[in-house]
């Protein structure tokens, strides 16, 4: 099995739907609305972020928190994960009832009981929503900068792109940058390139959630390309939110050709049917990606994370010994 790294997931939006529906039945709540026959339903990106919102709600207590990263975590390392980054959103705990303090240190504990049991390494990327305004994405960056949590490593923003001007937004990325967090921001998911491209110029990040649709804009492919920015491409994601129509329309092949560096990744796993797994086999068998070419975008991604270089440094080797082990086999 070729080994994998993840570097964009919600981790709200990893809550399994049996696993949503036994914290409604704790909490006495009824979740018909959005789960049924054991699954999501909505059916635009709109009423997918009220699902993923419902959802988040029914997460209360640290344990609630432990275990959700917890469960998510032991599943993409039963597909061959060695690392996972995932987004959190402390405006989402809030709302729940919780401290972004007792949050983050419920999903601290759930990425040490994976690591306990499988040896996957998780690291927390706090995000603010975009779509909740900026004083609030300001919040959660000055959180991140603050908490002191060693496995808060990154920032990012997510949330609907079409709202606000990423201008208003420089402030928060300021913040955590200027406390040695690792920067990310979606753009170019239902936005276009002129989205990734004020991305780039307001807030010089290393990497870009989605991205994909700097594809409509040449010099700008070039661009990602040359100054290395790593996209966190969810092809399963943007297919079944719309973004291109089919994986046929999917411009992984041509961003890749271009020389950008790209990751694969699930998004928000059990909302599109998808897994870590699931986005290799597609890559494989849409975009033509062979083993070895699978294996260098999880070095990209683990050359991309936010992790410190200890870390970084033994799963490359972890990475190298695999990749070695597989072509003695063949
Ligand atoms: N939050 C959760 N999933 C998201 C997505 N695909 N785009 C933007 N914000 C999100
Ligand atoms: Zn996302």
């Amino acid at each position: 099995m070729v080994l994998k790294a993840e570097l964009h997931c919600h981790i709200e939006g990893a809550a399994l739907p049996t696993l949503v529906e036994s914290q409604a039945k704790k909490y006495g709540v009824d979740v018909s609305a959005f789960i049924h026959d054991g699954a999501y339903h909505w059916h635009d990106f709109s009423s997918f972020l009220a699902a993923y919102d419902a959802a988040a709600n029914l997460f209360r207590s640290e344990e609630d928190y432990a275990a959700l990263a917890e469960t998510y975590l032991t599943g993409l390392a039963s597909e061959g994960a060695v690392y996972s980054e995932f987004f959190t959103s402390p405006d989402h705990a809030e709302r729940a009832g919780l401290s972004p303090q007792a949050y983050t240190e419920g999903l601290a504990q759930g990425i040490a009981r994976a690591k306990a049991k499988t040896g996957i390494e998780g690291r927390i990327v706090v995000t603010g929503v975009r779509h909740f305004g900026p004083a609030a994405v300001e919040k959660a960056a000055r959180f991140a900068a603050t908490c002191g949590h060693p496995l808060v490593t990154g920032f990012g923003m997510a949330g609907d792109e079409r709202s606000g001007h990423p201008r208003d937004f420089v402030r928060a990325f300021d913040i955590a940058r200027e406390a040695g967090l690792g920067i990310t921001v979606h753009a170019g998911e239902f936005g276009g390139a002129d989205s990734v491209e004020a991305a780039l110029d307001h807030f010089s990040p290393a990497r870009i959630g989605h991205g994909v649709r700097a594809v409509e804009k040449p010099d700008l492919v070039r661009r990602i390309a040359e100054e290395g920015v790593v996209l966190e491409v969810c092809p399963v994601s943007n297919v079944v939110l719309g973004v291109f129509p089919g994986f046929a329309h999917h411009p992984f092949p041509q961003l890749y050709a271009a020389g950008c560096r790209l990751t694969l990744n699930s998004d928000d796993p059990p909302h599109f049917h998808t897994g870590i797994g699931r986005e290799y086999a597609v890559a494989s068998e849409h975009f033509g990606l062979d083993e070895t070419a699978l294996t260098a975008v999880t070095r990209t991604a683990l050359e991309a994370a936010f992790v410190d270089e200890e870390t970084r440094r033994a799963l490359l080797l972890r990475l190298a010994a695999a990749e070695a082990a597989r072509a003695v086999a063949e």
